[in-house]
């Protein structure tokens, strides 16, 4: 496939070895603009680790990845990452946490966003709490929120709901659709619950392991806002069957 300017994010024959021991092996993937592409796949498939060479915090040992089609060097504030575990730091309030990054990076006029971000994640009246005071999902809504406010085109999400209660969970699945559909980010999430991805996902990459890899990807065509509920109808457990049996041969046949 020939890349456009369209194309968010570009992965070509990627590769990570680490001495003897290869993590990832011929990974080629496009995320067009504002599309969320799930990542699901065993333990240890290289997962994280495809994210985190996005992320510009580890290098490919082989193969190109681009972003708005120049080459990933490093981290930069065109992508932003919110993982499973909140980082956000435990001495400063929301506000000053969402706005941390803006203002390390000197940028004028960040309040106006940043209300509507407090806003838009419910934490409008938690601004002056501290990270200690909140619950989890809250503390993932102010790591979304703080991910936002950067600007950052694409969004990568490691298991960032894997820590949260299931009904939680649904309520962050919808949030995160509200936040797509006012920003439109490009999206890359990862996550082990394949329920989750095909409510989310405009399509689903689904990894192998030893050596990790991509075993089929599924473009998933339900209308949005989607919720768990999709869980209903039988073309969504199709789908979630043919996952099944591609993580699980043995267990779920063709
Ligand atoms: N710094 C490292 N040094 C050596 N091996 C590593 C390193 N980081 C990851 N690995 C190995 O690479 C493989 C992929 O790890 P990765 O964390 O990407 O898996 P994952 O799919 O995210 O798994 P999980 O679902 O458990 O989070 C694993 O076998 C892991 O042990
Ligand atoms: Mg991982």
């Amino acid at each position: 496939m020939t890349a456009t300017h369209e194309d968010a994010l570009l992965l070509r024959e990627v590769g990570k070895s680490y001495g003897d021991f290869t993590a990832v092996t011929d990974v080629s993937l496009t995320v067009r603009q504002s599309e969320i592409v799930c990542l699901v796949g065993p333990s240890g498939c290289g997962k994280s680790t495809l994210l985190n060479i996005i992320a510009g915090f580890e290098k490919a040992t082989g193969g190109d990845v681009l972003i708005g089609g120049r080459p990933i060097t490093g981290p930069g504030p065109d992508r932003a990452v919110v993982f499973q575990q909140d980082a956000l730091f435990p001495w400063l309030r929301v506000f000053e946490n969402i706005t941390a990054g803006v203002r390390a990076r000197r940028v004028q006029g960040y309040e106006a966003r940043a209300e509507e971000l407090l806003r838009q994640v419910r934490l409008e009246d938690f601004r002056r709490s501290y990270p200690y005071q909140l619950s989890g999902g809250m503390r993932q809504r102010a790591s979304i929120a703080r991910a936002l406010m950067s600007d950052s085109k694409v969004l990568l999400m490691d298991e960032p709901f894997g820590a949260l209660d299931a009904q939680t969970r649904g309520e962050m699945q919808g949030l995160l659709q509200e936040i797509w559909t006012a920003y439109r980010p490009t999206i890359v999430f990862i996550t082990h619950d394949i329920e989750e991805a095909l409510v989310i996902g405009d399509r689903v990459v689904v990894m192998g392991a030893s050596p990790g890899r991509i075993l089929e990807t599924l473009q998933v065509d339900f209308p949005r806002p989607r919720s768990l509920e999709l869980t209903t109808r039988p073309d969504f457990n199709e789908m979630k069957r043919r996952i099944l049996h591609l993580l699980h041969p043995k267990i779920y046949t063709a």
